[in-house]
């Protein structure tokens, strides 16, 4: 699909939230979508497969992975109790996709232009079907430059290394937070220092440091963000 095949904004309602990994970004979206009625795109999540994909199958290659990137049959489902997973074909990875290995292997193989351009058309043709809201790291810079609201959402590594590592610990994971820190650094830079889309904040986005902020205040920080927008907003 061409830019220029890309369905138009046009009123719909979109917010691009970047930022680095452990941010908050994914609850404090989820927070909003809930709140607003916004559809919500996890746009690391294409990337995770891909990455999942990339292991399980040993594929190194990009133009393999931008293969990929194109043909997964990647999507979300309601899983009936008002969650949504994300599925591969018949298969639920929404926990596969979570895994240390594979945000790592995600990072890799979201520096290759060619796994981007295969991702790029579905991104923009999410937000352009409801009003909604995506994360990730180009959202406001290149997926949708148009976004109704930039925001970048960030704190301090330590802080986002020790939010990681109760999210494990929850889980049952074994953690070394030395490891952690420096594990999150290395791909704070990989995603910074790429040539193609590289993270940043996106011209007009609005810095958001979560770094002091408990999960709730995070949230209704950027709620008060999202609310004027809404104010006579006719809803799509
Ligand atoms: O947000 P996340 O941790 O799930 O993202 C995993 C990786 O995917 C991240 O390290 C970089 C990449 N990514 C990207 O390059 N662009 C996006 N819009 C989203 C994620």
């Amino acid at each position: 699909m061409s830019d220029t095949e890309w369905p138009a904004k046009g009123a719909r309602l979109v917010v691009a939230v970047d930022g680095p990994a452990g941010a908050g970004k994914g609850a404090v979206c989820r927070s909003a979508a809930q709140r607003f009625g916004l559809t919500y795109l996890e746009t690391g999540a294409l990337y995770r497969a891909v990455g999942l994909i990339g292991l399980r199958d040993g594929l190194t290659d990009e133009t393999e992975l931008g293969r990929v990137a194109g043909t997964m049959p990647f999507g979300f489902r309601a899983l009936g109790d008002g969650r949504y997973g994300a599925f591969l074909g018949e298969e639920e990875v929404t926990l596969a996709l979570r895994a240390e290995e594979v945000g790592q292997a995600a990072s890799k193989v979201a520096a290759m232009p060619g796994v981007r351009a295969a991702l790029l058309s579905f991104q923009r043709r999410y937000g352009g079907a409801h009003d909604a809201i995506l994360d990730g790291r180009d959202v406001g810079s290149v997926v949708w430059p148009d976004a109704d609201l930039k925001i970048f959402l960030t704190a301090s590594l330590e802080e986002r290394a020790r939010r990681r590592a109760v999210e494990l610990q929850e889980r049952g994971e074994a953690v070394n937070l030395t490891e952690l820190i420096a594990r999150m650094a290395e791909r704070d830079a990989r995603d910074a220092g790429r040539a193609h889309a590289p993270m940043a904040a996106a011209p007009g986005a609005i810095l958001v440091d979560t770094s002091t902020l408990t999960l709730e205040e995070s949230c209704q920080a950027v709620w008060r963000l999202i609310a004027p927008l809404l104010e006579g907003h006719a809803r799509t």
